[in-house]
């Protein structure tokens, strides 16, 4: 049976055997609410080390109090089973008293990447709570890889500059996109979506792509992005952002001369926050 640890006693004690026989260990973050996404990350994690742990805590310092932390989908359960097929070894689910303890008193403060606008500037809040938590997960795992997806493009650049920056000795791995048929990608947050919502959410991936197809023929980036904009706004989305970016430090580009691209987009459907990005 997949063992599921709360505690860092417990943690420890699951991961001394592990550590005695020299075995690596790949961690795989997590909010839980395990989807086809969060599998092939955990799949990925299962062939770059000997032993596999995921953690599952719904980080509540990564939220604004007027974000979806209470009703964030919680199903430890289910995310357990789902894990067990794949084969891990160990399930790290800490409480938030647990990671939060009476006392704590410290938050890292990310810049480069966190502060290239984007995210950060309609989630200030969140790249600081997200590298908080990863470093302390980091510190309590102690892994030597740790896989993340790139759905989430700009935390993964986040969390690579933090192993980096912190000396952190682990290999920041991130996996591609996994999507649904029509192109939505996979996310906790889809099942928020109405039925007309979710129809209509694909055309969140299929701009990007036609933006993508436009820059790479050449066209210029700022009347692409700016039709993107339009585009996404007559399908009913309220746009946060769509924006080309450096692929690598996120600086804001002018013309595929620039260097490699990167789209990204935030945008609302009715009240579901969705974003995604793609390669040019
Ligand atoms: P969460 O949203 O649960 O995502 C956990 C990991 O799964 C992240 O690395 C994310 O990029 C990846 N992921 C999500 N959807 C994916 C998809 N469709 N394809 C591939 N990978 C996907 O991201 C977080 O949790 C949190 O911020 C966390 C890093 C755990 C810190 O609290």
């Amino acid at each position: 049976r997949l063992a599921v640890v709360r505690t860092l006693k417990a943690l420890d004690r699951a991961l001394a055997p592990f550590r005695d026989k020299g075995e690596s260990v790949a961690l795989v973050p997590t909010m839980g609410a395990l989807h086809a996404g969060h599998l092939a990350l955990v799949r990925h994690a299962r062939r770059k080390a000997d032993r596999v742990v995921v953690s599952i805590f719904v980080n509540p310092t990564q939220f604004a109090p007027t974000e979806d932390f209470s009703s964030y989908p919680r199903r430890l359960a289910a995310d357990v089973d789902a894990l067990a097929g794949e084969n891990v070894d160990l399930v790290w689910a800490p409480d938030a008293a647990v990671m939060y303890p009476d006392g704590f008193a410290t938050r890292i403060a990310p810049e480069g990447p966190a502060l290239a606008g984007l995210e950060d500037k309609f989630r200030p809040h969140f790249f600081g709570g997200v590298a908080t938590v990863v470093a302390k997960l980091f510190g309590q795992v102690r892994p030597d890889v740790a896989v993340f997806g790139q759905k989430d493009y700009q935390q993964l650049k986040v969390v690579t500059r933090l192993a980096a920056d912190l000396d952190l000795r682990v290999a920041v791995v991130g996996m591609p996109t996994v999507r649904e048929k029509d192109g939505l990608a996979l996310s906790s947050r889809n099942q928020y979506l109405s039925a007309e919502e979710r129809a209509r959410a694909p055309a969140l991936h299929r701009v990007l792509a036609g933006c993508a197809e436009k820059i790479a023929a050449g066209r210029p980036i700022k009347g692409v992005m700016e039709s993107a904009r339009k585009a996404l706004t007559r399908d009913g989305f309220a746009v946060d952002y769509v924006e080309a970016r450096h692929a690598e430090t996120l600086a804001p580009v002018k013309s595929r001369k620039d260097g490699p691209i990167r789209l990204l987009v935030a945008a609302k459907l009715g009240t579901t926050r969705l974003i995604d990005n793609l390669a040019v």
